[in-house]
């Protein structure tokens, strides 16, 4: 049993998207697919009480991805073009298969103590998927499970953790999405297929990674090997996210991640002539 080293450690750059949110950005959709299935990870985390009022996504597509919206604090309120509304609250999760696509809006809202924060994942379909039926799972904050064992709690978005499964199923990339809390001298082992990528978020205190300690705020990218080892000295949490790879050119083109550049062409043709959306 091999324990994964670290490959590399990425810093969140800080970036202005939608209708001019700030956030720090891991990584995001490019060709070379390099973590691949995951496409991009951003932490909205600015939207501290003395800015102005927090500004959202507006209306905007997607096809080809799933994104995946993890709340810490303070909600956003959802809006889609299938008639879905919803607000994602502090600990609920909204994984969205977009399949052939859909048009939504994710508006940041802000919680009792006037702060915003959480995060979203973008994981890629396979070509055999990237036009299937648009998909939500809405899963409340209550139904995720929180395992813990002798001072670490992890609460399970999706995949398996000490025989607990977790409420996200059947999503082509076989993720795991797990929200890890050390206390100070706790550890965690996780299992993860080897060939699979993985990637840990440090977004609170510092943890150890064979042998490497990261301090947040961090995106730690994996090594191949067949589990994950982690350990805190004084308290740390990070988002832990494993899934496999499909290993198909992708070619992004803003909220859209298709195959071909021809498909691509096929999504603003279909936007300009009003076809996007399907029934
Ligand atoms: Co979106």
């Amino acid at each position: 049993m091999s324990s994964r080293p670290i490959s590399h450690i990425i810093e969140p750059q800080v970036v202005i998207e939608g209708a001019g949110v700030k956030l720090r950005r891991s990584i995001m959709p490019q060709r070379s697919n390099e973590y691949d299935p995951f496409l991009l990870f951003d932490h909205f985390a600015f939207l501290d009480p003395l800015e102005s009022e927090p500004v959202g996504f507006p209306m905007h597509p997607h096809r080809g991805i799933e994104t995946v919206t993890y709340m810490l604090a303070g909600s956003t309120h959802h809006r889609d073009s299938l008639g879905n509304v919803g607000l994602i609250g502090p600990g609920d999760v909204q994984w969205m298969t977009s399949g052939r696509g859909i048009m939504h809006e994710e508006m940041p809202r802000r919680g009792p103590d006037g702060t915003v924060a959480g995060f979203q994942l973008w994981v890629n379909l396979p070509a055999a998927k990237k036009m299937t039926t648009p998909r939500y799972q809405d899963v409340s904050a209550e139904t995720i499970p929180v395992v813990s064992r002798n001072g670490t709690d992890v609460r399970v978005v999706a995949g398996e953790v000490w025989g607990t499964q977790g409420p996200v199923t059947e999503i082509a990339a076989h993720p795991l999405y797990l929200d890890v809390t050390l206390s100070a001298g706790a550890s965690f082992e996780q299992s993860i297929p080897q060939g699979h990528t993985a990637l840990a978020y440090v977004f609170e205190g510092a943890s150890t990674f064979g042998g490497e300690t990261v301090e947040a705020v961090r995106l730690v990218v994996f090594g191949d090997g067949e589990r994950i080892e982690a350990h805190s000295e004084t308290g740390g949490r990070f988002m832990l996210m494993a899934g496999a790879p499909f290993r198909e050119p992708i070619v992004p083109y803003g909220p859209f991640v298709m195959n071909t550049v021809e498909e691509i062409q096929q999504v603003l043709l279909e936007l300009r002539q009003g076809t996007f959306i399907k029934q």
